[in-house]
């Protein structure tokens, strides 16, 4: 198989599951006052930044980032064929494109926001921010899950294998 026959690359498989891994940790599990919510934060991001210059430079077909930028076009005819059962072989589908740089993002900005509640006077509204952001994540992850799973469900392909194994929609 040629890398532009595969789906998802290893960098882009390898930084999905870290950055969704960490999100949840970070969302539920540990101290949001602690030094560990602190540097699984810094990673996140950096993890969103390494997929972005990836996505800009050597990635190849579907990962590469003009390969799903989001288009009106792209959209609407998107969501024809999603009607018809039909979901394209390889790339994002283009209405996901709209929630991955959404969560992207978000990503940063919680990033941002947390990073200043340590190291600036900003704290109040910076600590609005980062909750009304944290908010925002936990709905756009839950969404992003229904979305995945029913989106399988509809066209009869799984989408999540690829992102485990980076092999094409069988
Ligand atoms: C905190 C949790 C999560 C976050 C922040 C997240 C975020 C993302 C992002 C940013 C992408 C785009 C990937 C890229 O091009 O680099 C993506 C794609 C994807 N995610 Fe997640 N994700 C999360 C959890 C999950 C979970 C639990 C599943 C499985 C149920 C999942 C399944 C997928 C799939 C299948 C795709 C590819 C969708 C397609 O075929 O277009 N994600 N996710
Ligand atoms: C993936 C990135 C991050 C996520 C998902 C996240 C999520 C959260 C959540 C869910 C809370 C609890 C909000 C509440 O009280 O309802 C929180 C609080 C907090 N976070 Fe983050 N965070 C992230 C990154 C960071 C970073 C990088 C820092 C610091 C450098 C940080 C510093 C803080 C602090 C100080 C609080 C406590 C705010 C308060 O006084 O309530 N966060 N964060």
């Amino acid at each position: 198989m040629t890398e532009t026959r595969r789906r998802w690359d290893p960098v882009v498989r390898i930084v999905h599951w870290s950055v969704a891994a960490m999100v949840l940790v970070n969302l539920f599990v540990n101290d949001p006052e602690g030094s560990a919510h602190e540097w699984i934060g810094y990673i996140v991001a950096s993890l969103v930044a390494l997929r972005l210059l990836w996505g800009m430079s050597f990635a190849r077909g579907p990962n590469h980032l003009r390969d799903f930028l989001p288009r009106r076009s792209g959209i609407a005819a998107h969501i024809a064929e999603i009607k018809q059962g039909q979901y394209p072989q390889l790339g994002h589908n283009p209405l996901g494109t709209l929630a991955i740089y959404t969560m992207w993002i978000c990503l940063f900005l919680l990033t941002f926001s947390g990073w200043g509640l340590y190291y600036t006077d900003w704290d109040e509204p910076l600590e609005v921010l980062h909750e009304v952001l944290a908010h925002a994540m936990q709905l756009m992850v839950l969404l992003h899950i229904i979305a995945v799973l029913w989106v399988s469900r509809k066209v009869r392909h799984n989408l999540i294998k690829p992102m485990i194994d980076g092999k094409p929609l069988n």
